[in-house]
């Protein structure tokens, strides 16, 4: 570990007094008030005016017709993808997933969040390598995908750190195999997307779609998650799954599944309180990119890229990645990791190790879900075909895998908005020293 007090290269540098996040939930005072209405007024349940005020306003601001308020975002992910598997293969037996024995292509460096729903219903998660300009799905290796399994019929895909992906070129890839998508954007509300000339908020851009306000998120209600669509049978039905299926009839009856997945009127009162602050927190979360980028100009380093023409990112995470000749040996175990420092040099692991002894958080780049020992042995599809397998014992090289590549080298910087501009100089000199 590496020693702040007595490591030459970190002199006259001092510890944060209490710890600077990498992305922590910042309040502003009428999130009590929605709070205390609810409690004020009894509405302390699944239902309530918190509740009905932001589904309306957050379907407002991405522009869908419907939002139906859930207890997580991962909850929303899961009733969209049980919809897309019951739209594409019909009902499913109760025991059993609408997805049974269904390819899914799935994006690849995202929180696993996204795509375990397809193993919730009983799908078959097919890894779609990363490309370079936004970080996110390739659809060159999208379209291989389907050359080599065009049965496929549904894309689940999420928009890494709040940049957006190609969806311009993934919706075309997906009309023409008439597959349909699910859309993660929990970690990009307030994205915006221009899509064939037109500019479009992230969350509404795929056939179901799915935003959260975990508390790390850009807002937040602690927790909660939200379904949007233009169908309002999709919206009603998500709604029903979500208040554990209740039919019509004077006692409790059943004849699907049922989930509790509805969020609480005390946490939409949180949310009700932070709506009004979502553009503030992105504009904050913009300028801490842009320092970022202008004090890390002089190291070979890159900032997360993103495609200034189409897209206005919401930059809820900042994050670096080190040139190749840049970097210092660094391995990692499945728990650990060991690194050399090498002058000129450096590592994520190191870096990470170094902001850390100085009370900020930072993390790895998400670590691939090809790369995960839960999906090691599911397909992962890159611009050259299949991922897996790819070196060979006689032959030199090892063919591509940008998720990989991106893990091994990149990091996320402390992006809470609460951080000063004092306090992120400091980050961006203890990174320089890692250098020194
Ligand atoms: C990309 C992505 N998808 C899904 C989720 C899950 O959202 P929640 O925590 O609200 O369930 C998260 C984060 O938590 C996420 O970052």
């Amino acid at each position: 570990m590496i020693d702040i007090k007595n490591d030459p290269r970190f002199r006259g540098l001092e510890p944060f007094p209490s710890r600077v996040w990498l992305a922590s939930p910042t309040m502003h005072g009428d999130e009590q008030r929605w709070v205390d209405d609810a409690i004020l007024t009894n509405w302390v349940s699944t239902v309530g005016k918190n509740i009905d005020e932001i589904e309306k306003q957050i379907a407002e601001y991405v522009g869908v017709k419907y939002a139906v308020g859930l207890s997580a975002g991962t909850a929303a992910l899961h009733l969209a993808t049980k919809l897309a598997g019951e739209r594409l293969y019909g009902m499913a037996r109760p025991n059993e997933g609408t997805l049974q024995g269904k390819r899914v292509f799935c994006s690849d460096v995202t929180f696993d969040a996204s795509i375990n729903p397809v193993a919730y219903e009983d799908g078959e998660a097919v890894f779609i390598d990363t490309e370079r300009d936004t970080w996110n799905m390739d659809p060159e290796a999208l379209k291989k995908a389907f050359e080599m399994y065009p049965d496929t019929k549904l894309i689940v895909l999420a928009h890494l750190y709040g940049t957006p992906g190609k969806m311009e070129e993934i919706k075309a890839i997906a009309d023409e195999h008439g597959a349909l998508i699910v859309e993660d954007a929990a970690e990009s509300l307030g994205a915006k997307y221009k899509l064939n000339g037109k500019w479009v908020e992230t969350g509404s851009l795929g056939d179901y779609n799915c935003i959260s306000f975990n508390g790390n998120k850009i807002i937040t209600g602690s927790s909660g998650g939200m379904f949007l669509t233009d169908s309002k049978e999709d919206a009603e039905k998500v709604r029903k799954w979500s208040t554990q299926s209740r039919e019509a009839a004077p006692w409790y009856q059943h004849e699907e599944i049922g989930y509790n997945y509805r969020i609480s009127n005390i946490v939409a009162g949180v949310i009700r309180g932070q709506l009004p602050y979502l553009d503030e927190h992105i504009r904050q979360k913009k300028a801490i990119y842009e320092r970022y980028k202008e004090g890390l100009k002089d190291l070979p380093v890159t900032m997360n890229p993103f495609d200034a023409e189409k897209s206005v990112p919401n930059f809820w995470l900042s994050c670096m990645l080190i040139d190749e000749d840049a970097m210092a040996p660094q391995v990692r175990g499945e728990n650990d990791y060991l690194y050399r420092s090498e002058s000129g040099k450096s590592s994520p692991s190191e870096i990470l190790e170094a902001i850390a002894a100085f009370k900020a958080e930072g993390r790895p780049v998400w670590k691939p879900m090809h790369c995960q020992p839960i999906y090691r042995t599911h397909k992962f599809i890159t611009v050259e075909g299949n991922g897996r397998g790819r070196s060979n014992a006689y032959i030199a090289g090892s063919g591509v895998d940008v998720g990989a590549d991106l893990f091994r080298r990149g990091l996320c910087l402390p992006s809470d908005n609460k951080m000063t501009t004092e306090q992120q100089d400091v980050v961006i000199e203890i990174i320089h020293r890692c250098f020194g």
